[in-house]
Formats: C-alpha cells, sequence, structure tokens
C-alpha cells in the first residue's frame, strides 16, 4: 500500500481552462470520415447522410472544438473539390494515405455537423501544394458575408451565411518528410507568415496556428519553433504540438509514466516561445494548441496497417484497439493537458471515430465506446474550471521510455516518476472540485489523503474508477461494455481533507461539493 498526500489550495491556481482544451479531430483517412460520421443509406443517418448513433457518442463525449479536414491530407487537398453540387465534385487520388478521396463531404458539411455536435469547427489549410492564396480565398469562402465571387459561391451552394470560423491552423506538420511538399523552417516560416497577414486581412476576427515540430523527438525541434515563431510571431496567437504515446517496449510501467514527458515538452515550447518573445522585448505570449495527441502505436509503422492496395476508398487504416492499459495513460494525458491550462489554450485528441479514435463503428452496423473514450469523457465534462495547483508527496520509480522514430531508437529516462499523477479543477459555477487520479503503482493500492486549502467543507457528490484486473481487455462489438467506470466506493471527507483508496493501476474521478 502507497500512502500519498496532496496539498492544494482554493487560491493557487495554475489557469483557468479554456473550452477549447477538450477539442478533437476528423481527417480524411481511412473511415474516420466515410464510414464513421458520414454514412449515407446508414440506418441511423439523417437526410445529410450523418450517422446519429455516431453523433449521440459524440455528444456524450463532447469535444469542444473539431480540427479539419488534416492532418496529413490537407497538405494534398484543394478544398475546392469539396464544396458545390456533390455529383460533379472529382474523385482525386490521396497521397497521404493512398487512398480515393470521392469528396462527397467536404467544408460546407463539415460545418453543418459541427453545429449538430455542438462544437466549435477548427479549419486547416493547405500549406504544402498550395499555399498563402489558396489559404486566403478559403477564409473568403467561409467567413465573408457576401458580395464577392467567392462568398457568393457559398450562399449559391445552399450557405447564406457566413460559417464564422474562428480557429484556423497554418497547415499540418511541415516539418515532416512524410507531409506533402515539407518544407524548412524558414521556408515554412515564410509561407506562415504570409498566409496568415493574408487571412486575416480577409477576417481580421480570425485566431491562428502555426505549426510546431510534429513531435518532440524530431531532430530539428527546438530550432523548428525558434525559427517559425521569429518569422510568425506578431501574426499567430498559438503554435502547435503534437504527441502519439507508444508501448512498442512492452513496458507498461513506462508507458504508464510516458504522459509526464508531454508536460516535459510543453515546457519546452513555452520556454522557446517565451524566449523569441523577450528577444523581440515583446510582452505578447503565444499559446499552445496541442492539437494532435494519443495513444498510437499498434497501427503505426507498418505499411499494411498505414495504407491498403488499390487505391481504395475509405480502406480500414489506423483503426487502433485500445485497452485498459491505454486508457490509463490516455488518462495521465489528460491530466498533464489540465496541469498547462495556462498556456495551453486548446487541444485535440486525435482522432474522433475510428481512426486512432474513441469511437469505433462498423459501416453499415453499430457505433460503440472504445476504453479511451471514458477519460476523455470525464476530462472534457468535468475539466472545465480553474486547475489549482497540486503538491504530491507520493513515492517515485524509475522509469526509461522508448520512442522509436524513424530510423532512430531514442530513450528518455524517468528517474523520479511519482505513482500519482493528479490534477484538480474547481468549477465555480457547480460549486464542485474535480480531482483527477491516475495511480501508476500497478500492483499497490495507494492511500490518497487530499488537503484542500480554503474550503470549509467537502462533500462528495461522485466518484468513479476505471479499473480491470486485466489491463488488455478492450470493448468490441460484441461486448462494447466490457471496459466502463465503476463507481468507486469508500471515498471520505472530513472537513477539508479528502481519503480515498485506488486501486492498482487505475484511473479515478472524484467530485466533491465544496462550501467555503
Ligand atoms: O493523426 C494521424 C496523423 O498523424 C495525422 O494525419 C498527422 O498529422 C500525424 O502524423
Amino acid at each position: 500500500m502507497d500512502n500519498v498526500t496532496v496539498d492544494l489550495h482554493r487560491d493557487q491556481a495554475i489557469g483557468e481552462t479554456d473550452p477549447r482544451l477538450f477539442g478533437a479531430f476528423i481527417e480524411h483517412l481511412g473511415r474516420c470520415v466515410y464510414g464513421g460520421i458520414f454514412e449515407p443509406g446508414h440506418p441511423s443517418a439523417d437526410a445529410r447522410g450523418f450517422r446519429g448513433d455516431v453523433l449521440a457518442l459524440v455528444r456524450e463525449l463532447a469535444p469542444t472544438i473539431m480540427r479539419y479536414p488534416g492532418g496529413n491530407f490537407v497538405s494534398g487537398y484543394d478544398w475546392e473539390d469539396g464544396v458545390g453540387p456533390a455529383a460533379s465534385r472529382p474523385r482525386r487520388l490521396d497521397l497521404a494515405w493512398m487512398s480515393t478521396e470521392t469528396n462527397q463531404f467536404g467544408t460546407n458539411e463539415f460545418i453543418d455537423w459541427c453545429r449538430l455536435a455542438a462544437t466549435e469547427p477548427m479549419l486547416a489549410v493547405n500549406l504544402g501544394t498550395r499555399g498563402a492564396d489558396a489559404a486566403r480565398r478559403l477564409v473568403e469562402y467561409c467567413n465573408h458575408p457576401g458580395g464577392t465571387t467567392l462568398s457568393d459561391m457559398r450562399r449559391a451552394h445552399g450557405w447564406e451565411q457566413p460559417h464564422g470560423v474562428r480557429f484556423w491552423c497554418l497547415g499540418n506538420e511541415m516539418d515532416g518528410p512524410w507531409q506533402m511538399e515539407a518544407k524548412t523552417a524558414q521556408e515554412y516560416g515564410r509561407v506562415a507568415t504570409e498566409a496568415a497577414k493574408m487571412m486575416r486581412w480577409v477576417d481580421p476576427s480570425i485566431e491562428l496556428a502555426a505549426c510546431g515540430s510534429s513531435g518532440r523527438n524530431m531532430p530539428t525541434f527546438g530550432a523548428w519553433e525558434d525559427t517559425v515563431l521569429e518569422h510568425s510571431f506578431d501574426h499567430v496567437e498559438f503554435i502547435s504540438l503534437h504527441t502519439y504515446i507508444n508501448n512498442y517496449a512492452g513496458d507498461t510501467a513506462a508507458f504508464l509514466a510516458s504522459p509526464d514527458l508531454m508536460d516535459t515538452f510543453i515546457d519546452e515550447v513555452v520556454a522557446i516561445a517565451d524566449a523569441v518573445a523577450v528577444r523581440r522585448g515583446s510582452g505578447k505570449r503565444i499559446m499552445l494548441s496541442f492539437d494532435e495527441w494519443n495513444v498510437w502505436y499498434r497501427t503505426r509503422r507498418t505499411a499494411a496497417a498505414r495504407t491498403k492496395p488499390g487505391w481504395p476508398v475509405a480502406p480500414g487504416i489506423l483503426e487502433e484497439i485500445y485497452n485498459v492499459e491505454d486508457a490509463l495513460v490516455f488518462g495521465g494525458a489528460c491530466i498533464s493537458l489540465l496541469n498547462h491550462a495556462d498556456r495551453v489554450r486548446a487541444g485535440c485528441l486525435a482522432q474522433l471515430v475510428n481512426v486512432i479514435a474513441p469511437i469505433m463503428t462498423e459501416t453499415g452496423g453499430p457505433a460503440w465506446r472504445q476504453t479511451i473514450f471514458h477519460p476523455f469523457s470525464h476530462f472534457s465534462n468535468f475539466g472545465r474550471g480553474r486547475v489549482l495547483r497540486t503538491r504530491i508527496q507520493s513515492p517515485t520509480y524509475a522509469a526509461s521510455y522508448f520512442d522509436p522514430r524513424g530510423a532512430q531508437d531514442l530513450r528518455f529516462a524517468l528517474p523520479e516518476v511519482p505513482y500519482l499523477k493528479i490534477a484538480a479543477v474547481h468549477d465555480e459555477q457547480a460549486g464542485v472540485l474535480t480531482l483527477f487520479a491516475l495511480n501508476r503503482n500497478l500492483t499497490e493500492e495507494m492511500t490518497l489523503a487530499v488537503n484542500a486549502g480554503g474550503y470549509a467543507g467537502l462533500s462528495v457528490e461522485r466518484a468513479l474508477q476505471l479499473h480491470d484486473a486485466d489491463l488488455a481487455a478492450v470493448n468490441t462489438r460484441v461486448d462494447p461494455q466490457r471496459v466502463r467506470p465503476a463507481a468507486l466506493a469508500g471515498v471520505r471527507t472530513e472537513g477539508s481533507r479528502l481519503e480515498a483508496t485506488l486501486a492498482p493501476a487505475s484511473w479515478n474521478v472524484i467530485r466533491a461539493r465544496v462550501s467555503r
């Protein structure tokens, strides 16, 4: 049994979570769009072809912002292909995923779908095969009210009112050699700056995110952010981060420790962005958009999992099946994001349906929740509010995380990993303090004692736990509820002190009503 103490105080906050922290991502990739959110003829589909069963699960998951249309796909995408009468839209080869893109779903359908899903659209522009001109034209098509050829084209297509898309990504992973028309930091910094200028001239209300490195383990990480921000600092509000956590090594303890590297990554990008600000004598602070994050490794490295031969439409690729162990690590990543609420102001779980996703479907069949659905829905539904600083006294362990990127095999030493990873969020409106607690000890229970300063009293409203003796357990079409949270019994409070016993290898969410 581990004894762990956490001290926090109502008046000591890291920051308020931005509503955009709880986003997700839809790419034209595999069955994310076709057979995922959009499947005309499906028994649950509406007249527009939007699957109702998927929409119901999305509403439960509650993502607040949705990135679209890629991902690697966007770097070869002509947005004009996806608007106008569906029957006359072109079929194209997609070189990102070696598929055929039918363009039956495009920007306008995406906006309609977002409205139904009660989520804000986030659009990425193609800075690979296209550039600043196509980007500013897309902003005009989407956001200009009317009276110009492009805005009137949108109206003629059936969308009289402007879409009012606020958040725009300036390309995707432009540092990656796998990207169509990948760029050096100098090249990308220039094009991103010119695109940003023109896009904002079209609509001054938009917010812009420049591409950061496509991973912390890229050889150009650091130098890339520095150069890109040297160019674009005055023209963007955000820089992006991407992380896919793996367990190639089959080392569960290191896997559970690895979200701590997200904390490090965030701290490093903040330091670089602020160093650029200091060099310029600027008080402006660039915010972070963690616009791709998840666990992903089983369907990542092999060609067979990434592409199917014959240029198929909507092939079943990147359909990672998530188990209990993945859900725990995923919960750890949620905690990392919460604990940087001051600077990470947008985030997108990659992705939403079928492709490395919390929701799985069968084309023509049912939809169900993967294991990672549960921690995300807790994060999104209960993570709104002021994130409080926590001081943890916990036994620790040492881990070494293996991260093979390209030809390089990297190892990251994590010498002192606290068994407990925790975030505490105070929702002032609801009068509730939520604790998100991950017990990373694989064999020992944990007695958690939280001293919540500044509160007269706590009373437990709800407590949940995701724990399973079988870390490899998964949800499937035939057993969709095999892994789901259960009530966490025995949470005790006395005044402003809370005590709970957390099972080994468990994700726990405790909601306590607070009084002053
Ligand atoms: O999310 C899957 C892919 O991962 C995205 O297309 C790309 O941006 C990243 O490499």
